[in-house]
This record gives C-alpha cells, structure tokens and sequence, in this order.
C-alpha cells in the first residue's frame, strides 16, 4: 500500500475488553486518510482485542485497513470476497473459522448508496443484493459456529434512512428491511444464544456520506452545514462514533440487548422536523 494515506485514527485506549472473541466485518475496507464506518468497526473492534476478518471485494482497500488495525496493535485477516454470492460468504467464514476457531461477532456493513434519480429496476436489484440479500447470505454462513459456541453477536449497519423518507426508495426498502430482519433473526435465533441488533447511523462524515451530500462532486459545504444543523447537536457524527454503538453490541455488557435498533445520530429522528427547519435553512441564530 505504498501511496495510500495512512488511515486516520483518533486516540482511544485499547484494551482487552473482546479479547478471545473472532470478528468479521463486511466492506471492511478504505482508502485515504478518512475511513468509512467499515474500516472505523474493524479497527476499533482490533484494538479492543477481537481477532477481525477484514472482508471487501477490492483488496487493495482490504489491505488498507490491515495496516490500519496493524497500527493499533491488532490481529486480522484479510478475506476478499463478493458477500452477493453464497459460495463466497461461505468460503470466507470457512477461513475465519479455520484461522481463528470461530465466530463470535459478525458485523454486516458493506452497502451502496447511489444516487436513485430514476427508478430503475436493475438499481433497485443492485441495492436489495447487496445491502439486504448478502446480510442475510452472511448471517447464515455465521450461524453454525455461533449455535456451536451457544453464542454470538450479529450488527447490522442500517440508516436514519429505514426509518425516514429522504434517502431513496431502494435504499430505505433496504435499510428498513434489516430493521425488521434483525428483529426477526433476533427472535428466531435468541434461544440458541445468538443476539441480532441493529445500528442505524445518520448525518455521519464518512466517504459514503459526504458522497451523498455532494462533497465528493464539488459540493460547497453548505450541505454538510445543514447536515449538522438537522441534528439536535449541531454537529455531523463520524465513523468512530457508529464504531462505538457496535462495540458496545459485540461485547458482553450488552448481553441483554437483541432486536433492537441504536440510532447514532445526534437526536436527528427524535426531533419535530418543523423545530430544526428555521436553524436548517437559517443562520443557526433561529430567524430565517
Ligand atoms: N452518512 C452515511 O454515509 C451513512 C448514513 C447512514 C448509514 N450508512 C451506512 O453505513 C455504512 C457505511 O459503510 P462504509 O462507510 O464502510 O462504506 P464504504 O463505501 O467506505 O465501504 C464499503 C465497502 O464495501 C465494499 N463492498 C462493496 N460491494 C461489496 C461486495 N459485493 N462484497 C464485499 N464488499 C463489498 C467496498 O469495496 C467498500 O470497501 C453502510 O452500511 C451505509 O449504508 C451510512
């Protein structure tokens, strides 16, 4: 990874909190020197002690990561690998399985968010195969190493997007599927000891996100300006802080928590949309 910019990590204290405990995280990978929520999970769920699988399709942005998660000191594995497919998914929790001895922790990430000017069925298509088919291809393939141990944690990474309009229909029927699937796995699979949650990241300043707001097509700012003036704390959150709603899931102090959703971000679904609109559109003092 000789020109890639190293990942940026912020100071966090590792410790051994997961220690013992295998992770697989899904578009694990990044590039550049900000990473997307995938790359924040498996670093951060490294330095915490879990054994990770970095699983993405493009090797290049896999490695990335790996560097990133060498530089806290962690362990990983990198397993490339196109989740659509249930060979594929299968293959790879084969490998964590035969590298690490199991499963413990499987955090479904990878997404796309395009924009869905038009409708279009082969977008759709593209959209449900990914950001809802493979979670459940990746949740199967997980489930006999979790029923072995009578144990596990699955996190799916949803959106505000399953639970407002705004975000594209494709995309919401996706993300709003893995709410009510996460519910559904989360009863089905509880008595084996298996917990399903989801957590579901707004205004996030991650690539995906800042995309989406056209920062990366010459966007000025002023859309991430209203970004963080949607949110009850008037600031955009970033991938570490949805890193730590899903570390939080994976470890056992949440072991009482399964079929829910955590929102991470800053109040934004939890407020009148007519009380923000004036600090939105506004100056942030209140008058239009
Ligand atoms: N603000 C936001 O951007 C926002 C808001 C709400 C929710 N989310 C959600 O947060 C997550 C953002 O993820 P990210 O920041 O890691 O995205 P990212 O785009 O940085 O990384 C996604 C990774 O998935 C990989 N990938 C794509 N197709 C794949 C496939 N078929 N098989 C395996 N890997 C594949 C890509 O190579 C890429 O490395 C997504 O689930 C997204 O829906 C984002």
């Amino acid at each position: 990874m000789a020109d890639a910019q190293r990942l940026d990590i912020p100071e966090f204290t590792s410790d051994t909190r997961l220690a013992g405990r295998t992770a697989i995280v899904t578009g694990a990978g990044s590039a550049g020197e900000m990473g997307g929520t995938g790359s924040d999970i498996a670093v951060l769920l490294a330095a915490k002690g879990a054994n990770v699988m970095i699983l993405d399709v493009d090797e290049a942005r896999a490695w990335h990561t790996a560097e990133a998660v060498e530089r806290v000191g962690g362990t990983c594995l990198v397993a490339i690998a196109d989740i659509t497919e249930q060979e594929e998914c299968e293959d790879a929790v084969d490998k964590c399985v035969r590298e690490f001895g199991g499963v413990d922790i499987l955090v479904n990430n990878a997404a796309i968010a395009p924009g869905e000017q038009e409708n279009l069925r082969s977008m759709w298509d593209k959209i449900i195969a990914l950001n809802l088919t493979a979670v459940k291809l990746m949740s199967d393939a997980v489930l006999p190493s979790m029923f072995e141990k009578g144990a596990g944690s699955i996190i799916h990474i949803t959106s505000v997007a399953g639970l407002r309009a705004g975000g594209g229909i494709g995309y919401s029927a996706s993300k709003g599927g893995l709410i009510a699937m996460a519910k559904a796995q989360a009863y089905e699979y509880g008595p084996r000891g298996v917990r399903v949650n989801t957590v579901a990241p707004g205004h996030v300043a991650i690539p995906m996100g800042l995309g989406f707001a056209g920062w990366n097509g010459g966007g000025t700012g002023e859309m991430r300006r209203r970004r963080a003036k949607a949110t009850m704390l008037g600031t955009e959150g970033t991938g570490w802080d949805v890193a730590f709603a899903v570390l939080y899931l994976a470890s056992d102090e949440a072991s009482y928590v399964t079929g829910h959703t955590i929102p991470v971000d800053g109040g934004t679904t939890e407020v009148f949309p007519i009380v923000m609109a004036e600090t939105i559109v506004g100056d942030g003092s209140g008058s239009l």
